[in-house]
């Protein structure tokens, strides 16, 4: 059966962005105009999700108001004939069926991802970390979800990463069986560089079996004090096969400022609108020095 269901665990404080996230949830910061969570519902729409669930904490009622429809707005874009504009604001709402679950309690990501364990119900299903920003033509979850349905296992995404990004990611030991697919033999969540089975890092996305909720229950709080969704992996293992995808395509860190940052600018790079004015802004950069303050 191919997922069909897509979970965002969006509830974190965003602490790498504050003073920004006391009033924001990072996952609507803008990659030059468009937030995150636009980014991964798209994906998750092309391919063939149909029902998003955002895993949201107290204060985060703006992730889910943007995906609402916005009668003030779409009234003014009517009266000032923005047809195109207005056409844009009324298909994110249509995007798919959105609802939220409230975690009530900060206690990580496997915890988060349990909590929609009712909007999910007993079929497979696929997470979005929507921090990790991945820009290619065909939708990675798309491939991933049949590749899953294909093995009747879960996927999970991957890149080979620079040492000094292995302590701060979960890392697989895997042996390719074709392509750009490996079987996964262990995984450990955020391992000190020499303790580190490979250099091939988890990177936001998964499509899970349902049995993951039976091993995220009985979990144990992991790296970090919290309750990690790779070490479930690492427990689901133990009973059916895992399998992870080696995806092509750009990918950003969009959950630092400076992952953001450099987003943004491939994004303004790829448009007609914006490259031209910020290539030759860039290329005068070195130029640019601030002015002196008169005192
Ligand atoms: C989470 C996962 C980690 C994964 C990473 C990808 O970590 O726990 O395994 O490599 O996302 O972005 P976090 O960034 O939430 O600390």
């Amino acid at each position: 059966m191919k997922a069909r269901k897509a979970v965002m665990p969006v509830a974190g404080f965003g602490t790498r962005f504050l003073p920004a996230t006391r009033a924001v949830p990072k996952v609507l910061f803008p990659v030059l105009d468009t937030p995150p969570i636009h980014y991964a519902a798209r994906e998750a729409v092309q391919a063939g999700i149909k029902r998003v669930v955002f895993v949201v904490s107290q204060r985060q009622e703006a992730v889910t108001g943007y995906f609402s429809r916005f009668s003030e707005l779409e009234a003014a874009l009517e009266r000032a004939s923005k047809s195109e504009m207005l056409h844009q604001m009324l298909a994110i709402p249509g995007m798919a069926d959105f609802s939220c679950v409230l975690q009530r309690e900060q206690r990580g990501l496997g915890h988060a991802i349990l909590s929609a364990r009712p909007q999910v119900g007993d079929e497979p299903f696929a997470v979005f970390l929507p921090d990790d920003l991945i820009l290619t033509s065909q939708p990675v979850i798309g491939r991933m979800i049949d590749l899953a349905a294909e093995k009747g296992a879960s996927v999970i995404a991957v890149r080979q990463v620079p040492d000094e990004m292995v302590p701060s990611l979960g890392i697989v030991d895997a042996e390719r069986v074709e392509g750009h697919t490996y079987a996964v033999n262990r995984l450990v969540e955020k391992p000190a560089l020499e303790d580190a089975p490979s250099n091939l890092a988890i990177i936001g996305r998964y499509v899970l079996t349902p049995q993951i909720f039976d091993e995220l229950d009985v979990t144990d709080s992991g790296a970090g004090g919290e309750i990690q969704i790779t070490d479930a992996i690492a427990s689901l293992l133990r009973t059916q096969p895992v399998y992870a995808y080696e995806f092509p395509g750009v990918h950003f860190d969009v959950g630092t400022p400076l992952g953001l940052l450099k987003a943004s600018i491939h994004a303004a790079l790829q448009r007609e609108d914006t490259a031209p004015a910020l290539r030759a802004w860039l290329d005068a950069i070195d130029d640019v020095h601030e002015p002196a303050h008169p005192d």
